[in-house]
């Protein structure tokens, strides 16, 4: 994959189209992503910032448009091709996603093994490098039905990091949790954007994790990106669309 140098969209989306049957959910989003920001996508429940997601990830496949992800169009790959590609950008899915039959370091070393990685001293020090990241050192043998939830975000988030990704969407990472534990997320999701300008691609439903984190937010409506900005521009706005989500989201 060719790299992105600050002025060249990580990931381009244009025109994106995704219809279910009749049900026409994306209808012509066009977004980008820019390489060491973070990005919080916002909008109702069922707007499709989850669709979106999946297909900069290429799990979906657009109806309609394309999606580049430096500067290579995925929009229509197979499997194959996009393997490596995938590895560039990780994903920590809503509802963390743990394999509950696998304890901690075997969730976080499994995408490191489906790499071909087999050598047990590399796995072992490559999960504890981003257990101590994610400030679990220690916690290797724990299942995940042992853990609190945000813990197991952690977990989650550690397995994301773990392949070295450039780019990580984060489906919900404060759903459940109270607000000092969504603040150790935030705080964890800066962390690696300034210490391994990591991009970050958000959606989340609480706008105090939005204002605290957010280089630029998009805001999705009607299956557009309708709106896009700072977190005060988002503030100052007087679109009453905008002005209702805050109104509604602090109530
Ligand atoms: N694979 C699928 N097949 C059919 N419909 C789908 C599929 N995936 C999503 N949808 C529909 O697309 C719409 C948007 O879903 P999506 O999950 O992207 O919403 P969302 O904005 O992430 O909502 P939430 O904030 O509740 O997570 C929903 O109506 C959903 O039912
Ligand atoms: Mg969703």
């Amino acid at each position: 994959m060719p790299s992105s140098s600050p002025d060249t969209p990580l990931i381009q989306v244009r025109n994106l189209h995704q219809n279910f049957d009749s049900h026409r959910v994306l209808q012509g989003v066009d977004v980008d992503i820019y390489p060491n920001e973070t990005v919080c996508l916002l909008g109702k429940s069922g707007g499709g910032k989850t669709v979106l997601i999946k297909h900069m990830i290429g799990l979906m496949q657009p109806s309609q448009g394309s999606i580049k992800i430096g500067g290579v169009d995925i929009s229509n790959m197979g499997e194959r091709e996009l393997a490596p590609i995938r590895k560039k950008i990780g994903m920590m899915f809503q509802n963390g996603a743990l394999f509950d039959s696998l304890n901690v370091a075997q969730n976080i070393a499994f995408p490191l093994r489906e790499e071909g990685i087999k050598d047990v001293d590399e796995l072992n020090q490559r999960v504890s490098e981003v257990l101590e990241i994610v400030n679990l050192s220690g916690q290797e043998e724990k299942m995940p039905s042992d853990l609190s939830g945000g813990m197991q975000k952690r977990v989650a988030l550690a397995r994301a990091i773990v392949v070295q990704p450039e780019c990580i969407c984060y489906d919900e990472p404060h759903a459940g949790l109270d607000p000092i534990t969504a603040e150790k997320i935030d705080n964890l999701i800066k962390q690696l954007q300034q210490e391994r300008g990591i991009t970050n691609i958000v959606i989340t439903h609480e706008l105090r994790s939005v204002f605290r984190i957010a280089d630029r937010i998009i805001f999705m409506k009607n299956g557009k990106a309708y709106w896009q900005g700072s977190p005060d521009e988002m503030k100052a706005s007087s679109d009453p669309t905008l002005s209702n989500f805050i109104a509604g989201s602090e109530s």
